[in-house]
This record gives C-alpha cells, structure tokens and sequence, in this order.
C-alpha cells in the first residue's frame, strides 16, 4: 500500500513544475515548535524552520492568536487603497528597533527578493546613480535584479540569463576559504579594503549607488566576516556617497541572537531589508532605512497590491513583542552557547568537520574530505542531510559547494528536542565519517 506521502509525491510531479523543487518528500499535516508531524504521522525534528523563517516557532500561541484576531476584523484592503493602522505601527517598530538613531522609513512587501527590489529601486532614486554591487556567495533571490545579485549559477542562475546590467560582485570575507589566499587576522582584513580596487576595473565609484551585503552569508555557506570588515566597508562606501544596504533577511528576527544581526559589528547601515522571521510564517518583508533615501522615490513608485497584508502585519508585531517582552533574545544566545560547545567537540571528534561558524545560534558545520587541503564534502553532506531525514532530522545543506550544513531551528526549542535532533545528527555524523 503506498503511503499518503508517496501519494503526494505522485500528484504533486503530475501537477506541479519541479523546478520548485522538494528537500524533502514528508508532507506536513501539522507543526507546532521545533516539531513537524507529516501526513503519515511521522514526526520530524525541525533544524531548518521553513529556511529560517520559523525563529519564534512554528504556530506560537500568540501569533496564531493575532492571525485570528485580525482574521476576524478584515483581510485585505490594499495599504494604498484603504489604509490601516498595524502598518504604521510595524513600520514605526522596526524604525525605531534597527541600528542608528537617525530618522528612518519602513516600506512593506512579501517576500525577501522584493524587499531586495525595493532596496534597489530606493538607492537607485536616491543616489541617481546605476551600478549596485554585491558579494561573492551571496544570495538575495530569485527575481530578475536578485538573481544578478546573487551568486551560485546553479540552481539559482542558469539558463535564466541574461541578467540585469549595471551589477558586480567582489569577492567575499570568506576566511576558510580566502579568495586572496590570506590569512586572518594577518591579513588586516584586507579583503574590505579591495572594493576601492573594483572601482577601477569593474565599476566607477561616482556610477555606484549601492552595496549590498548580508551580515553572514545564509544561502552562501554561514559565511561570517570578521569583526572589523562591515566598518571598513561602511568608511568606503561613506567616502564615495555609496549606499550599505544590509540584507537581513535571513540573519535578522534573533537568528543570531540579536533583532539585527549587523549589531554585532556595530554599524549603522543606510537601508536594512528584513523579511523570513518577520512575519511569524506569514508572507512579510520590509526596507527600513534612512528617511531621506526611503522618501526619495515619487507617490505610486513603491508598494504592491498586498505588501504590509494586515495578517502578516499582525503576526509580525506579535512576533516582536515575542522577542522584547517574552525574553527570546536572551534564550537565542543560550541556545547559541549550547549548540557552539557542542558542535566544538564534534569537531573534534569527526576529522570531516573543517569547521564550526556563525554566529549565536545561527551556527553551520563546513564539511572536508581532508583538512589540509579542504576538499569540499559536497556528497557527505548530502548523504548527512538524508540521513538525518530518515532518522526524524530535518537539516539543510547550503555554500556554493553545497559541503555546509546549516542550523536554523525555531529558538523555542526544547532541550529535549535539541538533545534529541543533535543525537541523531552525531549518530548520522559517525556513519557519514565510515562507522557503522
Ligand atoms: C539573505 C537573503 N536574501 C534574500 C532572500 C530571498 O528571500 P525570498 O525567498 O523570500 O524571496 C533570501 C532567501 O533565502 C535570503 O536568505
């Protein structure tokens, strides 16, 4: 008899394009937390909360509650056609929660990529100029400008060319792996200081309105710079009057044990995208920023027919409440703590382990056939994400050589449910090292 999931399987590769392709072949009927139940009754222990998008936990009482609670009240109306106060008042939030204490303006939209968009749209009228640079490893999404930001070909990229002009990337602050083929702390982090070498070979400087960099490389392997590169990059940008935008999409909403991920480094960006955690699992995105930059851009020139949708709005105002009043931060940073000791004695235990980074309890194991030569275990890590799976485990893999495993668990998860997800990912580590 086939299982309700292979039923699934079998409808949805009739129905549906796979090029929206499936991670994993459980199809959910119920979540709650850090656990997923699928349509067989199986229950699954969630390492990757929807691609970080699950940071207050799946279904939090008090998102659900405002969900309903507005449910009730109306849908939809259009902020621009019938406007509504949660709108102002999630903006006004994150306003006055992001880094700086200058004057800012929040716009709302669905999903990152548009966020992203909206960056763009507003640095490009603000500065009058062109060129938008990004990172190597990076990710921004799948849309038309955001694929040209982004950087890995494949899946992302290829054979969806060409792609918007007026964009280049430089190299990342990728230690482990160092483009320039230094060494950290050696180097003087000297990769930052290399921009102002691109604005002689790829981009004028006076042409480029924006950089746009995110805290830590999600999608790019966990990525993380070293502490003085995003203020070296900030003095460069503020020297040649281009724009720091900081996507946050992924590192925001405490994954990193803080609201904004780039309070670690202590700068003050120009324009932030957020989106993911933000909307408690709704569809929700924003770019908060400068107010000169944000209300540059003409009436009509910005916005969308259900960007700021009261629900998501809603959600997301539970969800910060959750963060400031309910005490989340603080136990994103013990949940950091824990998951950095354990994966540290991991890494001593299994050679496979090249290396343990991120920040707080945004946390990714980089995975090498040899740690001299940091043959990338792309297939290992392949093979550890399905072990996993088949042991109730969900983890993602991410890096532009698919070798790294990233965590990105809901931050309310049980000590019971982490000891339990970290065995099995020990159990899975053991066999994918050659034990049994
Ligand atoms: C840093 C970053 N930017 C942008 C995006 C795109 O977001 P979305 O998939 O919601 O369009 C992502 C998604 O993973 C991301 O991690």
């Amino acid at each position: 008899m086939t299982s309700c999931n292979e039923q699934l399987i079998e409808l949805r590769n009739k129905h549906v394009p796979p090029g929206v392709s499936l991670l994993s072949t459980a199809f959910i009927a119920k979540a709650r937390g850090a656990l997923m139940t699928d349509v067989d009754g199986r229950e699954l222990i969630d390492f990757a909360g929807g691609i970080g998008v699950n940071n207050v936990g799946h279904c939090h009482p008090k998102v659900v509650a405002a969900i309903k609670e507005q449910a009730e009240k109306f849908i939809h109306t259009c902020f621009h056609v019938a406007p509504y106060e949660s709108y102002i008042e999630l903006a006004a939030r994150l306003n006055e929660l992001s880094p700086g204490d200058f004057e800012k303006q929040t716009m709302l939209a669905n999903s990152g990529a548009e966020a992203v968009e909206n960056a763009v749209k507003i640095a490009r009228y603000a500065t009058k100029r062109p060129a938008i640079i990004s990172l190597e490893n990076g990710f921004h999404g799948r849309t038309l400008m955001t694929m040209a930001l982004t950087s890995k070909v494949k899946p992302y990229k290829f054979g969806f060319g060409p792609f918007a002009p007026e964009t280049c990337r430089i190299p990342s602050a990728y230690c482990y792996r160092c483009p320039y083929g230094a060494t950290y702390p050696a180097c003087g982090c000297a990769c930052a200081d290399k921009l102002e070498d691109f604005f002689t070979g790829y981009v004028s400087a006076e042409q480029t309105a924006a950089i746009i960099v995110e805290p830590i490389q999600g999608e790019g392997g966990f990525i993380t710079p070293p502490r003085e590169y995003f203020a070296k990059l900030h003095d460069i940008c503020q020297k040649h009057g281009i724009l720091l935008i900081i996507d946050e999409i992924q590192t925001g909403m405490g994954r990193t044990g803080k609201l904004f991920s780039i309070d670690h480094w202590g700068i003050k960006p120009d324009l932030i995208t957020t989106a993911k955690s933000l909307g408690g699992g709704l569809p929700l995105s924003a770019v908060t920023g400068r107010a000169e930059l944000m209300s540059a851009p003409h009436p009509g020139g910005l916005g969308g027919t259900y960007g700021g949708n009261p629900l998501a709005c809603a959600a997301a105002l539970a969800v910060l409440k959750i963060f400031l009043e309910d005490g989340l931060l603080q136990q994103a940073e013990k949940l950091g703590e824990k998951l950095q000791k354990r994966f540290k004695v991991m890494q001593e235990n299994y050679e496979i382990i090249g290396e343990v980074r991120g920040k707080g309890p945004m946390l990714a194991l980089e995975l090498v056939r040899d740690r001299h030569t940091k043959e990338a275990a792309g297939d290992e890590a392949r093979r550890l994400t399905k072990l996993c799976y088949d042991k109730g485990l969900v983890i993602l893999s991410c890096g532009s050589r698919g070798n790294v495993v990233r965590f990105l668990m809901p931050l309310v998860i049980t000590d019971e449910q982490l000891e339990r997800g970290l065995g099995i990912l020990e159990e899975s580590l053991h066999e994918v090292s050659g034990g049994n």
